[in-house]
């Protein structure tokens, strides 16, 4: 079957936006441009962008076009051996990070609904965790599935099988090109609104003050590369399965310039209507601003209500924020579903519609764990072993499959001659020595606050049971489907220009 194309150059640029604006664009971006010195951390930000971002998304991009395959079948193409690491990465993106990305966004869908008769009430604190997700107090009480969640999470997932099951083109292409332009009216009208409500200033200037002090800490440097990771989703097989499907006349590195560019400027543009509404929120309450910042998911679902119910106007400025969550993180996940069927069908042959129904389905039934009240705990926990290890170790793998095995200079004739934009060794210093360097030091910084204590303060088995063990047993399953023999006429393995040695 002849492999499916983007429309359009632009389509393309749009659907790889679509997958790296998500979630993390908006709170994550946004706690942590406070919490490590406002204005000063967009110096580790934009370094970690520069030197590690954007030479992995042309990496990726590179590797996905040159190959014409998705992660395994690329990774394949350059050596058989190392396929497996493709699987790894489609594998516990897809039965791991998008089962709890589609619960958050299912969160996001309620209280887009609440927004309306401000349904938190007067403590969003207690609403959350007592009321909404009734928490349980170890991730072994599984106790109740939370049925709101659980509705809507049904019908998310079946937007998005909606979505994927219509093809690159016909699905994806086509939701994105109204998703994205969408995404972003939504944004602009919030932070326009934002930022003329009282005390916005207090916000702001919090957001734009540079404190240098905080740059001396380690940490600060780990946590922005760990979010450009994130952000730019690297590491998880997905634009490597986008650029699969790009036509040979593309310009690639314009295209990963482009889409980090537009990533980067949208979390640095919610940033401001996120301050705004904090400042506000300071202000009309004669607190410091300290005071009502939270962190991570508490921002979103705690500080936000609580500041929506205080402004006029709230619950249309509440439904707008919901939604926008909404879109963004639509647009994320059927990246990371596309990104393991096109794996699948690459391999097995598999037709793609069925393909799509059952994986839907299956990803359904796995997402259920987490709309218990037992979830927000098992979300943490899978969560910060998958992102901090899991798309780390695949990063660093990458570097060394393609700078140190793979003749890199190879990869660089490839883009340079397809791309108006001209990459200098510059780069292969890059992918070979720096990145690779960087997440070294990020693993270990990791590891070494992994045995100092328990995470989150879980308990050892917990985090053996739910964390670990993830990894563990996708990488098992990674090396299975890497062991099964191929069924597709691509198990010649060639390249594009049928260099595989
Ligand atoms: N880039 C996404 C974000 O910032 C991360 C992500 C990508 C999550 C794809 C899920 C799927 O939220």
């Amino acid at each position: 079957m002849k492999r499916d194309q983007w429309k359009s150059q632009m389509g393309f640029v749009l659907a790889a936006v679509g997958s790296a604006i998500g979630l993390g664009n908006i709170w994550r971006f946004s706690y942590m441009a406070y919490d490590y010195g406002g204005g000063a951390f967009l110096i580790p930000y934009l370094t970690a962008l520069m030197t590690a971002g954007i030479p992995l998304l042309i990496l990726e991009f590179a590797v996905g076009h040159e190959r014409i395959g998705s992660a395994p079948l690329a990774y394949a193409k350059i050596r058989r051996r190392w396929e497996w690491l493709g699987w790894w990465a489609v594998t516990f993106v897809m039965f791991g990070i998008v089962l709890y990305y589609m619960v958050i966004i299912a969160w996001c869908l309620n209280f887009f609904f609440l927004s309306f008769s401000l349904g938190w009430g007067s403590d969003p604190n207690a609403f959350f965790f007592q009321e909404f997700l009734a928490v349980s107090s170890s991730p072994g009480e599984i106790g109740r599935i939370r049925m709101p969640i659980l509705g809507a999470l049904v019908f998310l997932w079946v937007v998005n099988w909606a979505i994927v099951h219509r093809g690159v083109r016909g699905g994806i292409e086509k939701m994105n090109k109204v998703f994205m332009p969408l995404l972003f009216l939504l944004t602009v009208a919030l932070v326009v609104w934002s930022v003329s409500l009282d005390g916005s200033e207090l916000g702001l200037r919090a957001y734009v003050t540079p404190d240098f002090s905080k740059l001396g800490n380690p940490r600060v440097w780990i946590d922005a590369y760990s979010q450009i990771f994130f952000t730019l989703s690297l590491g998880f097989g997905i634009m490597i399965a986008y650029a699969s499907y790009l036509p040979e006349k593309s310009d690639i590195t314009r295209n990963a310039l482009l889409t980090a560019l537009i990533n980067s400027g949208y979390s640095l543009f919610a940033g401001v209507a996120v301050f705004s509404v904090l400042g506000f929120m300071a202000s009309s309450q004669a607190k410091p601003l300290s005071d009502v910042v939270s962190q991570s998911i508490g921002l979103a679902f705690i500080a936000y209500p609580k500041a929506i119910s205080m402004m006029p106007g709230g619950s249309v400025f509440g439904a707008f924020f919901f939604l926008c969550l909404v879109v963004a993180g639509l647009s994320s996940s059927i990246s990371i579903i596309e990104a393991f069927i096109s794996a699948a069908v690459d391999k097995f042959g598999f037709l793609r519609s069925r393909l799509v129904t059952t994986v839907s389905v299956l990803g359904l039934v796995g997402s259920v764990i987490f709309t218990t009240q037992a979830g927000l705990l098992w979300l943490d926990i899978a969560d910060h072993f998958i992102t901090h290890y899991g798309l780390i170790v695949v990063g660093f793998a990458e570097c060394i499959l393609v700078g140190w095995i793979f003749d890199i200079r190879e990869l660089r004739r490839h883009l340079n001659g397809t791309s108006s934009f001209r990459l200098g060794r510059w780069w292969d210093i890059l992918i070979k020595y720096f990145v690779p360097l960087a997440l070294t030091v990020i693993l270990a910084g990791d590891l070494i606050a992994e045995t100092a204590e328990p995470y989150g303060g879980y308990s050892w088995i917990s985090l053996a049971a739910i964390g670990w063990s993830w990894l563990i047993v996708t990488m098992l399953t990674a090396f299975f489907l890497a062991s099964r023999p191929w069924r597709t006429a691509h198990s010649k393995l060639d390249g594009r220009k049928n260099s595989t040695k």
